[in-house]
C-alpha cells in the first residue's frame, strides 16, 4: 500500500510538473519539450542514479552545464528515471536507452503519451489469476486495477438420491420442480473409449446422446459452456467440479451448479455406488458475504517489469 501511495504521489508530481512545463520554448533555441526518460527498476543508490542521469543527459547536450540546466527531476525511489527539457532530436538520441516491455506494449506506450498530456490511464491487471506474476499493464505510469467481488454470492444446492445435500455456486434460474433426475458421470457417457478422457470435461462432441438423454451429468470444469453441451446433447443439467473460480458465479443455460473437488469426489463416488443414482439441482439463492475481496480470477503480482512498483 505504501509503495502504491508513493507511486501515486510521484505520478501526481509528474502531472503537476507536466502541466507547468508543456510546452517549453525559448527565443533563441528550437522548441524544447518535457520528457521522462525511463531507465527501469528503482536504483540501489540515489547518488549513483543522479550521476548516471546527468551523464546520460550530457551525452546529448553540448556540456555538463547544459545538462544540469535542462534536468528537471531525477526519480530514484520506485523507479529509475529522469525528467528533462529536450529537443525532439535529443529525445530521439536518448530513446535507445529505454528498456523492455514498457516500450513494446502499445497500452504502455499510449498511456505514457497520455500522461505527458496530463491524463492518467487506468487499466485492468487482467483475468489470468490466481497464478503469481500474471498481472499485465504494469508500467509505472499506469494505474492498474484488480477485479473485486460483491457482497453477495449466488449459490445453488445439489441434493443426491441418498439424501445428502451440498452447496455449489452459479446463477441458475431453472427451477427443476425439485424433481430428481438420473445422474451420470461424463466419463461414463463418452461416445467411445477414445473420447473418455475428454468426456470427463463434457467437451463438445464427446458425449453419447443416448447415455445423456434425460439425465444430469457430472463433469470436471474444462472450459466454460459445458452446460450448453449437455443441454444440446439432450441432458437435463450439470454438476460441475472445479478447483478454481469458486467465488465467481457463472450464468448457466441449463440447471447447473459448480462444486469444489471435495464435493465433486463425493458425487462421483455416489454415482458409482448405486444402481440408479439420482440428484436434483435447486434454483439459485443469494447469500451475503463480506466484501470487497480480490476475485480469484484477477491477475496477481509480482510486477514482471519492475519489482519495486507494487501491482495487484
Ligand atoms: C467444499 O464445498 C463444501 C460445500 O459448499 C464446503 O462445505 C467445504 O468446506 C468445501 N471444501 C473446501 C476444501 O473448500
Amino acid at each position: 500500500m505504501a509503495k502504491t501511495d508513493q507511486l501515486l504521489i510521484l505520478l501526481i508530481r509528474m502531472l503537476l510538473v507536466l502541466m507547468i512545463l508543456i510546452p517549453v520554448s525559448s527565443e533563441e533555441e528550437e522548441t524544447k519539450n518535457f520528457y521522462i526518460v525511463y531507465l527501469g527498476d528503482g536504483p540501489s543508490s540515489k547518488g549513483v542514479a543522479v550521476r548516471k542521469h546527468l551523464s546520460l543527459l550530457s551525452s546529448v547536450k553540448a556540456s555538463e552545464h547544459d545538462a544540469k540546466e535542462s534536468m528537471v527531476y531525477s526519480y530514484t525511489k520506485s523507479f529509475n528515471a529522469f525528467a528533462a527539457k529536450l529537443s525532439r532530436d535529443e529525445a530521439q538520441m536518448l530513446e535507445g536507452g529505454v528498456t523492455g516491455d514498457f516500450v513494446t506494449d502499445s497500452i504502455s506506450v499510449g498511456a505514457f503519451h497520455a500522461l505527458k498530456k496530463g491524463i492518467i490511464t487506468v487499466a485492468s491487471g487482467g483475468n489470468d489469476g490466481p497464478s503469481l506474476g500474471s498481472v499485465s499493464n504494469y508500467a509505472p505510469w499506469l494505474l492498474t486495477v484488480a477485479a473485486t467481488g460483491i457482497d453477495r454470492q449466488f449459490r445453488s444446492a445439489v441434493k443426491l438420491g441418498n439424501g445428502k445435500s451440498f452447496s455449489g455456486i452459479g446463477i441458475n434460474t431453472f427451477g427443476s420442480n425439485e424433481k430428481f433426475y438420473p445422474i451420470v458421470s461424463g466419463a461414463d457417457a463418452a461416445i467411445n473409449a477414445e473420447s473418455k478422457e475428454l468426456a470427463r470435461f463434457c467437451y463438445d462432441n464427446t458425449l453419447d446422446p443416448a447415455k445423456v438423454k434425460g439425465r444430469l451429468v457430472y463433469c470436471l470444469l474444462g472450459e466454460f459452456g459445458a452446460d450448453s453441451v449437455v443441454k444440446e446433447t439432450g441432458g437435463v443439467g450439470i454438476v460441475l467440479e472445479s478447483e478454481q473460480n469458486l467465488d465467481t458465479a457463472q450464468i448457466y443455460m441449463a440447471p447447473a451448479t459448480m462444486v469444489n473437488m471435495t464435493v465433486g469426489e463425493i458425487v462421483d463416488k455416489y454415482i458409482h455406488s448405486t444402481r440408479s443414482p439420482s440428484a436434483v439441482i435447486y434454483k439459485s439463492h443469494e447469500v451475503k458475504v463480506s466484501a470487497p475481496f480480490v476475485a480469484s480470477f484477477s491477475s496477481r503480482g509480482p510486477n514482471a517489469g519492475s519489482q519495486h512498483v507494487l501491482k495487484a
